[in-house]
């Protein structure tokens, strides 16, 4: 595949960032997720976090403004040259238009949106035993993905924790949040031609087997 521009869809604990570090290590390509930049953004205080921590702490969504150009730098950078993986942006419409005209702009298109499709329930089981490693970020799960020793990574030895947005009132927020403005990123990219369905109930394996196997079509078909 000449360029492989990649956005992953989905409710929040669907997967997206499970999948995207496996993707990154299968592509190595760059991986831009939202959440992490503004998380960090939180932690080192700068003006970015100072705006975002409010919205991220009640599950709402930090303004299409601020957002936008957090994402437009890091797209036009060299790095981003030969493709990319977007986690958790776009989030609403006006921030897929924007990424439209960001990439009409560079002469580039989107490859592919895949959306990891999963109901709340399974969102709600996910994100209420999730873990994750305050060093590296990587992610785990007390039941479906649990580290070999409670609450310290596998792969450094740090401390595992909790978010400050995995709880239940906040969950409930988010997953409001994602149906009322990011669930009609759907339609928008179905139109578009562009949206690929992933059953997100499956294992991880299965699910990232999955996702390979349609960028592996989508290659074919490039071929052709
Ligand atoms: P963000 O960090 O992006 O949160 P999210 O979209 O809610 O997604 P999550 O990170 O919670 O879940 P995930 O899909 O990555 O699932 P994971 O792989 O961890 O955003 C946080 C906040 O930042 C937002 O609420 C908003 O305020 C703000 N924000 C971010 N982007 C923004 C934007 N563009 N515009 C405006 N505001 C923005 O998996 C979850 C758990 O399930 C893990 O424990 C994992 O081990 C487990 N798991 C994963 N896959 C499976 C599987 N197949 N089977 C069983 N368990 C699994």
């Amino acid at each position: 595949m000449s360029e492989l521009n990649l956005i992953l869809l989905g409710p929040p604990g669907s997967g997206k960032g499970t999948q995207g570090e496996r993707l990154q290590e299968d592509f190595h390509l760059p991986y831009y997720a939202t959440g992490d930049i503004l998380r960090a953004a939180v932690s080192e205080g700068t003006e970015l976090g100072t705006t975002a921590k409010q919205h991220m702490d009640e599950g709402g969504l930090v303004p299409d403004d601020v957002i936008i150009g957090v994402i437009g730098e890091r797209v036009e950078s060299p790095e981003a040259a030969d493709g990319f993986i977007l986690d958790g942006f776009p989030r609403t419409i006006g921030q897929a238009e924007a990424l439209g005209e960001e990439m009409e702009k560079l002469n580039r298109s989107l490859t592919a949106v895949v959306l990891i499709d999963t109901d709340d329930e399974e969102v709600i089981r996910r994100l209420g035993g999730r873990r994750t490693c305050a060093k590296n970020g990587h992610i785990f799960h007390v039941e479906f993905d649990p580290p070999k020793n409670e609450d310290v990574c596998d792969v450094c030895g740090a401390r595992l924790i909790i978010r400050d947005d995995d709880k239940p009132e906040v969950i409930a927020k988010r997953l409001d949040t994602y149906h009322s403005q990011t669930e009609p990123l759907v339609a928008y990219y179905e139109e578009k031609g562009i949206l690929k369905r992933v059953d997100g109930s499956q294992s991880p394996d299965d699910v990232g087997d999955r996702i390979r196997a349609l960028l592996a079509t989508l290659r074919l078909e490039e071929e052709l």
